[in-house]
């Protein structure tokens, strides 16, 4: 079977990568290889491909940045989208694309399940629910959608990253305590997503992260413990939970992102891994990386 996968230089893509199963052929497009916002490229570049299956891995995912840098967004997330449900729907390639926790308000008090309303609340969150709604129009009958949420791995920038510099840098490090969600490794992610190439399911749209629900607070504190605890962090600082309010930023968070991932779980081995042992896992991977160096 061949794969194409799109965004190979994203935290997914490398995950992607790492993680490829044997007995698929798999081709990686970095944005360097192929910009998906340019039309007729990505047109001519699928169908030379060939592929069985498209993995979208690609996404403006600057959430801030995304308040000024609107166009930017959506030609990314959802008009290109649009191109890609097409040429997919048209060519009866199949689509995994990947989807957020933003497309939801925040403000429920259960996980949210995939068939429940949608109603972003910043730029990006409605970009990404643009290219849902794309892919709903476009490529219904040969397309899965994941939504996964507060996505880390070793490879490129995330929450973890950022927290273990300023924990190097800084006496006093406060963090958000009143927006919780599903810190998500994506090495979980990726393999779920092979899966699903392997195997098959459904068309439709699915919720996928790690099992259990963490304050941005909560998450920012195991990331000092157990980086203290494996040698990653030499130094322990202040790490003190302040609300959303006092820490103002472009765009607005939902405070509830919890996402129900049951209709996911097809079987023991889709069986989500609580937050704290894959987060383990990732600062494990870190540092062997920094003795390696
Ligand atoms: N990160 C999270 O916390 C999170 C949470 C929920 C859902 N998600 C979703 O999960 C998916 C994977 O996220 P991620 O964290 O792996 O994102 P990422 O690390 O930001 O990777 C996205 C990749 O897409 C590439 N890209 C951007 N514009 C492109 C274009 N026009 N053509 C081709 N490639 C382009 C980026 O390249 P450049 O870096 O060179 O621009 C980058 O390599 C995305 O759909 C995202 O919306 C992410």
């Amino acid at each position: 079977m061949k794969v194409v996968v799109l965004g190979a230089l994203g935290q997914l893509g490398c995950a992607l990568r790492e993680s490829q199963p044997s007995g698929l052929s798999v081709i990686y497009f970095s944005k360097q290889d192929l910009d998906i916002t340019n039309a007729t490229e990505l047109k001519n570049t699928l169908l030379r491909e060939n592929a069985q299956y498209v993995i979208n891995a690609t996404a403006f995912t600057a959430v801030d940045l995304a308040e000024t840098e609107v166009e930017k967004a959506f030609a990314v997330n959802a008009s290109a989208v649009e191109g890609l449900a097409k040429i997919c729907g048209e060519a009866g390639i199949k689509l995994i694309h990947i989807s957020t926790d933003f497309v939801f308000a925040g403000n429920a008090y259960a996980p949210y399940k995939p068939s429940d309303a949608c109603s972003p609340l910043n730029v990006y969150g409605k970009s990404k629910r643009a290219g849902e709604l794309a892919i709903a129009k476009y490529a219904s009958d040969s397309s899965v959608v994941v939504r996964t949420s507060w996505l880390y791995g070793a490879n490129g920038n995330n929450f973890v990253k950022t927290m273990l510099r300023l924990f190097r840098e800084r006496e006093t490090v406060n963090v958000v305590c009143d927006q919780v969600g599903c810190p998500t490794l994506v090495d979980g992610l990726a393999n779920w997503i092979w899966r699903v190439c392997k195997e098959g399911v459904a068309v439709g749209v699915y919720h996928w992260c790690d099992a259990g629900v963490a304050s941005w607070y909560d998450f920012a504190k195991a990331v000092q413990e157990l980086a203290i605890e494996k040698g990653v962090l030499t130094k322990r600082c202040n790490v003190l939970p302040i609300y959303s309010e006092n820490y103002p930023t472009a765009a607005q968070r939902p405070s509830y992102s919890v996402l129900d991932t049951r209709a996911s779980v097809f079987s023991k081995a889709d069986t989500p891994v609580y937050w704290r042992e894959n987060l383990s896992l990732m600062l494990d991977k870190l540092k062997e990386e920094i003795s390696n160096v």
